[in-house]
């Protein structure tokens, strides 16, 4: 009886440890598939499951497969919690993204989370970026690996967007925070966007700049999206009025970066970032003008790519040759 008190304690105790750990999705406005969203593409690729709740897309040699959200968004929390394919999973490409690229040839927006597959035994990166008003000349990539493999269980990717700032968070640590500034001008998002999450064949560029394909061997590819949140202001395509989720149910959503998660930010990002375009000295003589240079940052990206990263005081001819290796790794990446 006593032990089995105690077990029943420690039950209670571990619980909520791990509720605490793994950053809460309780206080969410959780929505169904079909409440928010509707598919895109890969037919009987996509599958709703668990009541509506949740939804697998997967990618086999005849297509891959993607949903949308039923409206468009100007500004809001976006969310999902994504387990991703595990073992050899090179050249597939999951994607967590706003666009409105349909609407907006020229002059689009973007927010995106990018999960590049690898050969087995190396786990999945991430990437994130950003475009505004058809900025794409401008890359403003961002690579980081992760302290968890995302193929062994659901983790909460999310992405809150306002008029200043958008932040990108892996369970409710804030990976990104990326400013608006004067200078930057139509380069940050500001028209309505739709979300997007899709699976495909990036085999020419996701891993290792195509040097590793997908292999239709170990198909079908499926990732798993579940705790699915729209939160934010839909906007009328045709009267172009918004209509926002304000106070009810919104307890859950983040404003902006805490004094604590902030310390978790730099702790994040002076460990798993791996690229970024305000270090990258080839692509970018000049950093783009909303780059605030951290030292500790580029300290770790010089020790890890002294050549992409590095001050530029090469030998001419070694740092000719190296260019070139590193601006196709940088291409292959967008
Ligand atoms: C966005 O691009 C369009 C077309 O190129 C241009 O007319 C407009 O002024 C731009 N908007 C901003 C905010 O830069």
């Amino acid at each position: 009886m006593g032990f089995s008190y105690l077990g029943f304690l420690v039950m209670v105790c571990c619980f909520q440890l791990v509720v605490l750990v793994s950053g809460s999705t309780k206080n969410l406005p959780i929505i169904n598939f079909d409440e928010g969203y509707t598919h895109l593409f890969g037919e009987d690729n996509l599958a709703v499951v668990r009541d509506g709740k949740s939804v697998h897309l997967s990618l086999d040699e005849r297509t891959g497969s993607g949903f949308v959200s039923q409206d468009l968004y100007l500004h809001g929390f976006f969310s999902a919690s994504i387990k991703l394919p595990a073992d050899y999973t090179a050249g597939v490409v999951v994607a967590f993204y706003m666009s409105n690229g349909d609407m907006f040839e020229k002059n689009h927006d973007e927010i995106d989370f990018e999960f590049l597959g690898n050969i087995r035994g190396k786990d999945w990166r991430i990437q994130t970026n950003i475009y505004g008003n058809g900025s794409t000349n401008v890359g403003r990539e961002e690579r980081y690996n992760l302290w968890f493999d995302p193929a062994e269980d659901y983790h909460q990717y999310s992405i809150l967007w306002t008029d200043s700032q958008i932040i990108f968070y892996v369970d409710n640590v804030p990976i990104r925070e990326f400013k608006r500034t004067e200078s930057m001008g139509g380069d940050f998002p500001s028209k309505p966007m739709t979300l997007y999450a899709t699976i495909w064949d990036g085999s020419d560029w996701a891993t290792n700049g195509g040097k590793y394909r997908v292999n239709y061997k170990y198909a079908p590819y499926i990732a798993e999206f579940s705790d699915l949140v729209l939160h934010g202001c839909a906007v009328d395509p045709i009267e172009h009025m918004a209509r926002c989720d304000n106070a009810e149910g919104s307890e859950g959503i983040p404003t902006g970066v805490t004094r604590v998660q902030r310390i978790k930010m730099e702790g994040f990002r002076k460990k798993h970032m791996t690229y970024s375009y305000c270090y990258d000295h080839i692509r970018y003589k000049v950093p783009p003008s909303e780059c605030v240079i951290n030292p500790l940052e580029a300290e770790r990206l010089r020790t890890f790519d002294p050549v992409t990263f590095g001050n530029g005081r090469r030998h001419h001819s070694k740092r000719h040759h190296h260019s070139r290796s590193s601006q196709a790794k940088v291409t292959s990446s967008i």
